[in-house]
């Protein structure tokens, strides 16, 4: 079993689609195992997105980052990294396909709705960065 983590960016509220993203993963067979609504600080915004300082939108992304409330979530499920990236879609714009959350709902690369860890690494460098370990909430399936 793997965990990633899933940010749904402030456009989800902006957009009236959290549940609509929220469905997508669930739908799959992906298991919610944390998730929360916040208002995220500057100071964990710069954390998450280190290492794109210095790129050309950087400024941009945290400043849409902060723009409204974010939903922060771990999934767990067997290769949970791969099939979340790949119901996300693309993240440049020109390559996202219809049926995944970026391709129906983004019309531009900074602004596409939806992060998920890319490697094991980053996903257990951001859960910690979000979540305490007391907010995962394991449970077992069939009961
Ligand atoms: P995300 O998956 O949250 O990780 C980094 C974010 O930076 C990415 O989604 C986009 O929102 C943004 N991003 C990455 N590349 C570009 C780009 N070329 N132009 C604008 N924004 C980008």
């Amino acid at each position: 079993m793997e965990k990633t983590f899933v940010m749904l960016k402030p456009g989800v509220f902006q957009r009236r689609i959290v549940g609509e993203a929220l469905s997508r993963f669930e739908r799959k067979g992906l298991k919610i195992i944390a998730l929360k609504m916040m208002n995220l600080t500057k100071t964990l915004v710069e954390a998450h997105y280190a290492e794109h300082k210095g790129r050309d939108f950087y400024e941009k992304l945290v400043e849409y980052t902060l723009s409204g409330p974010v939903i922060a979530m771990i999934l767990e499920g067997d290769e949970a990294i791969m099939l979340v990236r790949r119901l996300a879609g693309a993240t440049d714009v020109r390559e996202n396909l219809p049926g995944t959350i970026r391709g129906d709902f983004a019309a531009h690369t900074r602004l596409n709705i939806v992060h998920a860890s890319d490697s094991p690494e980053s996903a257990s460098r951001e859960i910690s960065l979000f979540f305490k370990p007391e907010e995962l909430c394991l449970w077992e399936d069939g009961n």
